[in-house]
């Protein structure tokens, strides 16, 4: 079945579903979520064959028809169950989400052969499919270059084409601030920019001089937020965003030099920003204030349930310097710089708690106390996801070594410049995000998998598809399928699939199969 992510069952028959101009589509019930989630499959029809398929609503099902109807399946709520015959198309879900993976399935193996007919043809089946996790996420780093609406938008769709449900939106960092906050004028003037360095090495780039000019950077309004957040909720894309804290925020402090511990003259950095050694002050009560208003706005625009604090890499040698971070760490009775870290990110949970909010953030919020109820994001590939989950946390696995997709993905001599580290198609194919040391019931705390493409070296659309692709089709299967795994049968999946993204003029990495 050319399908990716393989689908759970399925059998395969000869024959084919003819798309002819008469061919009708049928609906049930025809309610206006059921209706915009099969347009998805009418313009997909009407982009690959312009014609335009007459949709009727009707309860019962019919002949020489494609069906599309919620019912009973027990698979689940993104689950959907796909019988394709020579005389008619039943797809059906629960729900809208499982008829939305259903047409993702279809609109794959969908196909034209004008030796045997000018007509879309679909292979004969029978399918019944649902996920292995609820969280399939794919980060985009906006920071430290930026990317515009549109391939925003593509970005999304390429999560759905493979049945991802959550967009991490890295939206702030050392590098630029990228989300219009209204009470602060001052992130979007002077946070958002940074003075360019064209054509050199990421981790060579200067940084900017007293009076120079801010040239490079950009944020997205509040306006495109709220139109992306739409364009990811028809097509099922949960998006989370990310603000970064207490580290990774020198370009805040570039707006708002007050908030940090040294009140220096700080400049958005323009390139690698290593040791990080900036952060917000823990001590400072208006750091809170700002946090604060900032996440009001964000909370305000993002109808998540989890917002992401970050709370990586947090370099503690200011905090250790500073008398107001000192005092604070003896007011409130803590042992040290770590655990002002924890009250700092504690402070901040319980802020968003009172709203009706969970946090989120990378592995590093375990240092200390943090309440369970937040999402830890396994990164450094070190296996904390066994002490978080044992400790009643539920845990996303992005572990660096197998779905960073800003490492190499084949010979360094032949890619265009990365930041290091190899992880190939094969790696991600062979990523097993459960840990042996987890039993049944401690793996339900394993929520799922997040490929993260961090774009230090990464300035270009096209640059990030090609880091993305195929290895996002990989993290897919992992993320959707459990059953076992067959490197060959999948490689003629990606191979086929290849050739349509050639069609589509979408980039990828076109030397994946180093033994071919
Ligand atoms: C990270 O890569 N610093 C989360
Ligand atoms: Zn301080």
């Amino acid at each position: 079945m050319d399908i990716i992510p393989k689908p759970y069952h399925y059998e395969e028959f000869p024959g084919f579903f003819m798309i002819l101009p008469k061919t009708m589509i049928r609906v049930f019930p025809a309610n206006q979520t059921v209706l915009r989630t099969v347009k998805h499959f009418t313009d997909k029809i009407y982009e690959l064959s312009e014609i335009n398929l007459p949709i009727v609503e009707n309860k019962n099902f019919s002949s020489f028809t494609i069906n599309f109807q919620i019912s009973k399946t027990d698979l689940g709520k993104e689950g959907y169950k796909l019988n394709i015959n020579a005389r008619y198309i039943l797809l059906e879900a629960e729900t809208e989400i499982g008829l939305f993976y259903g047409i993702q399935s279809l609109i794959q193996i969908i196909f034209k052969d004008l030796k045997y007919s000018p007509y879309l043809m679909i292979p004969t089946a029978k399918i019944e499919d649902k996920p292995r996790f609820e969280w399939r996420g794919m980060l985009l780093d906006v920071s430290r270059h930026f990317f515009d609406v549109d391939f925003i938008k593509r970005y999304i769709d390429y999560l759905s084409m493979f049945k991802f449900n959550i967009f991490h939106w890295h939206l702030t960092d050392d590098n630029g601030w990228r989300i219009e906050i209204k009470k602060y004028p001052e992130l979007q003037k002077i946070s958002a920019w940074r003075a360019e360095r064209k054509g050199i090495d990421w981790r060579d780039c200067e940084p900017q001089k007293p009076n120079e000019k801010t040239n490079y950077g950009g944020y997205y309004s509040q306006k495109e937020i709220k139109e992306i957040i739409e364009y990811a909720a028809e097509r099922h894309v949960t998006i989370i965003p990310e603000i970064e804290m207490p580290g990774h925020s020198l370009e805040v402090l570039a707006a708002f030099p007050d908030l940090s511990c040294s009140k220096g003259q700080y400049y958005v950095a323009t390139g690698a920003y290593w040791p990080n050694k900036d952060i917000l002050c823990a001590g400072n009560d208006a750091v809170f204030e700002f946090l604060e208003n900032v996440l009001d706005e964000v909370v305000e625009l993002f109808p998540t349930k989890y917002i992401h604090i970050g709370g990586d890499e947090a370099n503690k040698a200011e905090w250790k310097k500073c008398n107001l971070c000192q005092k604070r760490i003896k007011e409130e009775n803590l042992k040290d710089e770590n655990d002002l870290q924890s009250w700092f990110i504690k402070k901040i949970a319980d802020y968003l708690s009172k709203k009706g909010k969970q946090i989120i953030g990378w592995e590093e919020i375990l240092e200390g106390n943090i309440s369970t109820d937040s999402i830890i994001m396994s990164w450094k590939g070190k296996s904390v996801e066994i002490e978080a989950v044992k400790s009643g946390h539920k845990v996303v696995m992005c572990p660096q070594t197998h779905c960073y997709f800003d490492h190499y993905q084949a010979d360094p001599s032949n890619e265009p410049v990365a930041i290091g580290g190899f992880t190939d198609l094969k790696k991600v194919y062979d990523f097993n995000p459960i840990p042996k040391e987890l039993d049944k019931k401690e793996s339900e705390y394993i929520l799922g998998v997040q490929g993260n493409l961090w774009t230090e070296w990464i300035d270009s659309s096209e640059h990030a598809e090609y880091m993305i692709f195929p290895r996002m089709m990989a993290l897919a299967e992992i993320a959707w399928n459990n059953q076992e795994k067959n490197w060959e049968d999948f490689k003629r999946r990606v191979n086929r699939e290849l050739k349509e993204f050639d069609k589509k003029n979408i980039n990828y990495c076109n030397h994946s199969f180093p033994e071919e």
